[in-house]
């Protein structure tokens, strides 16, 4: 059988990415251009700068992908596309950049969820995975549990009804006055730090899975203010090291539960926060404890990339799904 060359395309947030996947399956390049130094000194991602740093890094990043991966633009068969869910400014640079390239090049288009994406990451780094799987997405913009059944059939079984977990680790960050992004910054700063402040002591598992975080990100916010106002010194390790693992011990929780309800032996992680040292060491151990065999991707198949847009792309083309033509939009929020 011939192989297929796709070319994935993601510039959702603030990372302008583009890849080249082999048979869903072989990475031939993944090139990623981060503006994470520009928005730094704002504290966020500032979404007209991100637009404006995406339209200047996209040809160069399609070009270096292409060269990397030892092909040429003719030997590509169809080009995915990161359309939703991101800033829209964002999202529009990458469509066009792909629609441009499909028409010049006369190649079918295919159009790609992020989150999706995210989870197929996990394809590429492990090639014997294969659905069904449940899958946990931990990222800036979701926290979701969805039960992937094929490789193009993606079913939510759950989400987050106010903040994603990566937006709540951001925010803590912030109020700590730890630079962005603040996942990884807490990430590093909880190693040093010991897990003595119980923020929330009724957060757990809900009986219809949902998640909420913006109660324990509000209860961090209050416990800083409190000692700033008393003029107290703020445990900053500490600090990280108990909201990780109150958000992540809820996490885990809610996930096992529903992979035991369903009676799945498979699940993996997915999304940026699945970089996080303390969520994938936690969900490996109850996962171990409740024999699921667990799937978690390395950091750089976490965070946004095109290598996962691609994997996606690849599986929804060969079935014939997801074919966009040059009418296709970007989506803010899918
Ligand atoms: O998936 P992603 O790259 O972008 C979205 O699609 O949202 O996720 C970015 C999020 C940010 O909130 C960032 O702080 C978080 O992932 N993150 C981490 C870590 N690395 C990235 N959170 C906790 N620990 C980390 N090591
Ligand atoms: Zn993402």
């Amino acid at each position: 059988m011939k192989d297929v060359y796709i070319l994935g395309i993601e510039s959702s947030c603030d990372e302008t990415s583009a890849a080249v996947v082999k048979n869903g399956r072989e990475l031939l390049s993944n090139v990623i251009s981060s503006q994470i130094d520009v928005h730094r000194r704002y504290g966020g991602v500032v979404p007209e700068i991100a637009g404006r740093n995406h339209l200047l890094a996209i040809m160069p990043v399609i070009d270096e992908a292409i060269n990397k991966a030892g092909i040429t633009k003719e030997d590509i068969d169809a080009v995915a596309v990161t359309y939703g869910a991101g800033l829209i400014g964002c999202l529009l640079v990458g469509v066009s950049a792909a629609k441009a390239f499909a028409y010049a090049l006369g190649k079918p288009l295919v159009k790609v969820n992020h989150i999706q994406g995210h989870i197929s990451a996990n394809f590429i780094a492990f090639p014997e995975l294969q659905p069904p799987f449940l899958s946990l997405v931990a990222s800036g913009g979701h926290t979701s549990i969805i039960a992937v059944d094929d490789y193009t059939s993606f079913n939510p079984v759950s989400a987050t009804m106010d903040d994603a977990i990566g937006e709540a680790f951001d925010k803590v960050a912030r109020i700590l006055g730890l630079p962005y992004p603040g996942g990884p910054e807490i990430d590093r700063r909880a190693k040093n730090g010991n897990a003595n402040i119980r923020f929330c002591p009724n957060l757990k598992a809900r009986a219809d899975h949902a998640y909420s975080f913006s109660g324990l990100k509000t209860a961090v916010v209050n416990y800083v203010h409190n000692l700033t106002q008393r003029g107290e010194e703020i445990p900053v390790d500490d600090i990280c090291a108990s909201f990780t693992a109150e958000a992540v011990g809820y996490l885990v929780d809610t996930f096992v539960s529903v992979a035991k309800e369903r009676g799945l032996e498979k699940a993996v992680l997915a999304g940026g926060v699945a970089a996080n040292s303390y969520l994938r060491g936690t969900l490996a151990e109850a996962c171990k404890k409740e024999n699921i065999k667990l799937f978690v991707p390395p950091p750089v198949l976490c965070t946004d990339n095109a290598a996962m847009i691609a994997t996606r792309g690849y599986y929804a083309f060969i079935k014939g799904e997801d074919v966009a033509d040059l009418s296709l939009n970007a989506v803010s929020n899918l």
